[in-house]
């Protein structure tokens, strides 16, 4: 670890990229640790522009639930440690794939949510923002059309469902961090979906990559170092 600790004292560049498994010790499950079903379910069906589509409610009743599991959570230690670590590298950058906020939450600033934001929704046709709460709210009120947006559009949650394109510039700032870091973290996922997983090869980057996990992933053979241990019992380390 003492190595891994000089590395990143010396590193003008960092970049972090995280998945659910950073969260797992917060107490959000992590994807595919779930099985990936809800109700039955595949995940995939309803965080999809099809799943949305065959059924809004069902879809707005899954993110409702995951959505009151991410504000009853604390950020973890590790997310505390990524914080601190950004506060003294010069050029420190946490590529994420949650939605849960928690790297915010934890005081994170410099943070590119890949997969977007469970904090947000958007309207299925102009666009508009608005907080995702309120349109929980709306739902749980019993008010009329709930998810019927003025413009003729629905609002859905500003997430990034299976088949879409990630947000063009979000992926091209996480690139360019990918590319600038000297040290790489990849801490807590499964390395499974891309472009995300990508990040951490070769193709984007030089740096020197370290994988925090307990078990191998699909990114173990491509990483210069893979720490077989839970996200909270080493990044605290490297931040003391
Ligand atoms: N510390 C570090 N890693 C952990 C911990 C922990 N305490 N607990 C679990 N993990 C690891 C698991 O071993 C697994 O490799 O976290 C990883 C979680 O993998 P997934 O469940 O596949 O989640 P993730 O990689 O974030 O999924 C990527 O897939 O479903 C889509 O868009 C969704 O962003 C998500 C993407």
């Amino acid at each position: 670890m003492e190595d891994l600790a000089q590395r990143l004292a010396a590193a003008r560049s960092v970049c972090v990229l995280t998945g659910s498994g950073i969260s797992a010790e917060s107490g959000l499950p992590t994807f595919r640790g779930v099985g990936g079903l809800w109700r039955d379910r595949r995940v995939e069906d309803l965080a999809s522009p099809r799943g949305f589509a065959r059924d809004p409610h069902l879809v707005w009743t899954w993110y409702g639930e995951r959505r009151r599991a991410h504000r009853s959570v604390e950020p973890s230690a590790a997310h505390v440690a990524l914080a601190v670590l950004e506060d003294r590298i010069p050029d420190f950058t946490v590529v994420t794939q949650n939605v849960d906020s928690l790297h915010l939450l934890a005081g994170s600033r410099n943070v590119l949510e890949l997969h977007g934001k469970m904090r947000e929704a958007k309207c299925t046709r102009c666009d508009e923002r608005r907080p995702l709460d309120d349109v929980l709210d709306a739902l749980a009120s019993g008010a009329p059309d709930p998810i019927a947006h003025a413009c003729g559009g629905m609002w859905r949650p500003d997430i990034v469902w299976f088949g879409e394109p990630l947000p063009p510039n979000v992926l091209e700032r996480a690139i360019d961090a990918a590319r600038r870091a000297e040290v790489m973290l990849v801490v807590g996922t499964s390395g499974l979906v891309q472009p995300a997983a990508s990040l951490a090869t070769k193709r984007y980057t030089g740096a020197y990559v370290v994988e925090i996990n307990p078990e191998e992933t699909a990114l173990t053979a491509h990483v210069d170092r893979s720490i077989r241990a839970r996200a909270s019992d080493v990044l605290p380390e490297l931040a003391v």
